[in-house]
């Protein structure tokens, strides 16, 4: 599996010849806007951990562009098919998995909240667990640390764990270690920091923090990638 960070918190990953699109806010996010536009993705599958604008994005366009099935609790798929016209989405719902063919994909807990731009309700926040080619990627979403997340590094031999560390809408840099200890992946990517003042964040101190704690930080620059 190849993940690719565009800032924030929109991923691609590429596996079996599959380009899945996590989170794709692209237009607006001055980290991806100097890397990627969102006419040049092409993505055959979109994951959406929740509503809130920085996640969506540019749902709608690089869905209804590419027929890309787009994966999400319940009240967002619903939402995309009735406001945007979009019927290739399949609703996953905290704790459900399904098999997708290239992978098997879980809908894991995140604590946070969840409003589409326009307020309306945006179903549950969570996060991903992804597995396929026979390792595990693990994006936690917008959240704090749970005390769940024991139980997510007992039940998968996750290999890479992507963490919100920028703080104030999220968990920062200590809430993050409290996760990787307990998710016990090991390597750990940081999301969510640096896009906007509020979540500017000094990585060079969450990575010695990290490496002190016996983590394998990658601090991925808008735009690079790493094989997982
Ligand atoms: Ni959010
Ligand atoms: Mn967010």
């Amino acid at each position: 599996m190849k993940l690719t960070f565009f800032g924030h918190a929109a991923f691609q990953l590429e596996t079996g010849g599959h380009s899945i699109l996590i989170d794709p806010f692209i237009s607006g996010n001055p980290l991806a806007e100097s890397v990627v536009s969102a006419a040049d993705l092409s993505p055959d599958t979109i994951l959406l951990t929740h509503a809130h604008g920085d996640h969506w994005g540019d749902t709608p366009t690089i869905a209804s562009r590419t027929g890309a099935l787009v994966v999400a609790n319940f009240e967002i798929t619903q939402y995309l098919t009735g406001k945007h016209g979009h019927e290739n989405v399949q609703p996953l719902n905290t704790g459900g998995a399904v098999d997708l063919g290239w992978g098997r994909v879980t809908n894991t807990w995140a604590r946070h909240s969840s409003s589409f731009p326009d307020g309306t309700y945006g179903g549950n926040p969570g996060g991903f667990m992804i597995e396929a080619e026979g390792k595990c990627l693990y994006l936690a979403g917008d959240t704090s640390p749970f005390a769940e997340m024991a139980w997510l590094g007992e039940d998968f031999d996750i290999d890479v764990a992507v963490l919100p560390i920028g703080d104030c809408f999220t968990m920062g840099h200590v809430g993050s270690l409290r996760a990787a200890r307990m998710l016990g992946a090991g390597r750990v990517v940081p999301c969510h920091y640096d896009t906007f003042p509020p979540i500017e964040t000094d990585t060079v101190a969450w990575s010695t923090l990290m490496t002190q704690a016996g983590q394998t930080p990658h601090v991925l620059a808008p735009g690079t990638s790493l094989e997982i």
